[in-house]
């Protein structure tokens, strides 16, 4: 009887708390998915992906034509996304940009604790995202309406002279490279690669939840929060439980 009670208790599925729902992960995926194209199509057409790599994306002209019409239908669908979900688009908004003071030590403190986890404790903060991610969405959002607006200004390149052209073009290379930057830093923690995110891709490439655990440490009020309206507020751990068992 208790052998078989031990075996229950240590194949129990770990609890897990929702996090994205059904259509806000097809949304990023599509969106992944577009965001990768065009990066990819724009490196070719930049040269950087040599004249084997532009050739097996089917050619400089294929190329040009993906890049340019992907580009148009990417900035119509998010103008359509803005007008038709406004709210959950302020929402997004509100949590990336939700900083405190403390917020930006947190990135130095987190690093500190991720490769001496001996002596340092995982630090803490309130939001729905850690303060890194916060960090990395403002770049994202910055990058993608500059490369959105200055795509369509090349697309329909509108008689203003070439000082303006040339600026445009400045524009959308540098915007390109901080969006690179930003995509690679959030598919870095997106992946679930960092010990501290093991598992995390399942919040947007999966079943859309993620393990009480991980949210106990990466956003430790957000998983509070969760636990007070799936239990109720007597159920749920005393605040800070979490990381005095993790140091
Ligand atoms: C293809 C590789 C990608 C992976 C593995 C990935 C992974 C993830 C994961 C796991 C989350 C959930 C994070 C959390 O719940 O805290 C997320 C959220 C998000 N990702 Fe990605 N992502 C990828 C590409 C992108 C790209 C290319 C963009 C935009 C340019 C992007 C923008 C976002 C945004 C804005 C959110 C927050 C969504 C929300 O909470 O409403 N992702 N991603």
């Amino acid at each position: 009887m208790s052998s078989s009670r031990s075996a229950e208790a240590t194949t129990a599925a770990p609890t897990t708390l929702a996090r994205h729902g059904l259509a806000a992960r097809v949304l990023h995926a599509l969106n992944a998915l577009a965001v990768l194209i065009l990066l990819a199509s724009g490196l070719a057409l930049a040269d950087w992906l040599g004249a084997r790599g532009t050739a097996l994306l089917g050619g400089h002209t294929a190329v040009d034509a993906l890049h340019q019409t992907l580009g148009l239908a990417f900035v119509i669908a998010w103008l359509l996304l803005v007008a038709l979900l406004p709210s959950q688009i302020g929402r997004l908004l509100r949590d990336v940009f939700h900083f405190k003071r403390a917020d930006w030590r947190w990135p130095a403190a987190f690093l500190r604790f991720y490769f001496r986890p001996g002596s340092h404790a995982m630090p803490a903060h309130d939001g729905r995202f850690d303060p890194a991610q916060r960090i990395v969405f403002i770049g994202l959002i910055v990058a993608l309406p500059v490369l959105g607006t200055s795509g369509a200004y090349l697309y329909l390149t509108p008689p203003l002279g070439r000082m303006a052209l040339a600026g445009v073009v400045w524009l959308h290379v540098a915007s390109a490279w901080l969006l690179i930057a930003c995509v690679c830093l959030h598919i870095l923690a997106g992946s679930g690669i960092l010990r501290t995110h093991r598992g995390l891709v399942t919040a947007m490439f999966g079943n859309g939840r993620v393990t009480q655990d991980m949210a106990d440490e990466l956003w430790p009020e957000w998983a509070r929060d969760q636990a007070v309206s799936r239990t109720g507020p007597t159920l749920i751990r005393p605040k800070g439980a979490a990381r005095e068992s993790a140091d």
